[in-house]
C-alpha cells in the first residue's frame, strides 16, 4: 500500500482508540445519554418537559377556540358563528348586563348550558371542555371585557 494510505488508516484508528476500559466507557456514555433523555429528575419525579402554562393564557386561547366565534374576540357578541343565531350571543361589553349578572348565573350558564337558566339551547354546556377552576377564570375574563 501507498506509505500516506497507511498514515490515513492509523490516524482513523488512533482516533477512534480510547485507553479507558470497557465499563468506564460504558459508565461515561450512560450518563451522557440520561443527560440527553432524562427518565427521572434529580428528586425522582418526571422531568418537566415543556415549563407549566399560565392557566389564564389557556384559559384565554380556550375562549377563542369555543366562544369567541359566537361572543366574538374582544366579547362583543359579534362573532361570525353568532350572525344568524336568534337571540343573538350575549354581548359581554354591554355595562347593564354586566352590572345585572351574578358570577353564579354566568358559572351555571358556561357549565350547564343556556337552558340551565332559562336561556336558548344554542349557548351549549361546556361543562365538559372546562374545568371548574377554568370556568372562573373564564368568569374574569368576561368581566374583563367591559373594562376595554
Ligand atoms: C354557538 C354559539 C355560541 C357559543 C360557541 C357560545 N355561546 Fe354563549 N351564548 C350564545 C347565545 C345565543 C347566548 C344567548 C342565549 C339567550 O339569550 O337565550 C349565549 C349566552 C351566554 C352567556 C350569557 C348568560 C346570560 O346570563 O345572559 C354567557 C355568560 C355565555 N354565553 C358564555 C359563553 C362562553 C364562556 C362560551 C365558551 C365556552 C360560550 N358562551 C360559547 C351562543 C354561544
Amino acid at each position: 500500500m501507498h506509505r500516506s494510505l497507511w498514515l490515513l488508516v492509523l490516524c482513523a484508528c488512533l482516533d477512534q482508540y480510547d485507553p479507558r476500559p470497557q465499563w468506564e466507557r460504558f459508565a461515561a456514555e450512560r450518563q451522557l445519554a440520561h443527560r440527553t433523555y432524562p427518565v427521572l429528575a434529580e428528586d425522582g419525579t418526571l422531568p418537566q418537559l415543556a415549563p407549566p402554562r399560565d392557566p389564564v393564557e389557556v384559559v384565554q386561547e380556550k375562549y377563542a377556540t369555543f366562544c369567541g366565534n359566537c361572543h366574538g374576540a374582544k366579547g362583543g357578541g359579534d362573532g361570525v358563528g353568532g350572525i344568524a343565531l336568534d337571540p343573538k350571543p350575549r354581548n359581554f361589553r354591554d355595562p347593564i348586563w354586566q352590572q345585572n349578572t351574578t358570577d353564579d348565573r354566568i358559572f351555571s350558564v358556561i357549565k350547564n348550558g343556556g337552558p340551565a337558566v332559562g336561556l336558548s339551547g344554542t349557548m351549549a354546556a361546556f361543562g365538559a371542555m372546562f374545568s371548574d377552576e377554568e370556568i372562573e377564570l373564564l368568569i374574569a375574563t368576561i368581566r374583563k371585557f367591559s373594562a376595554q
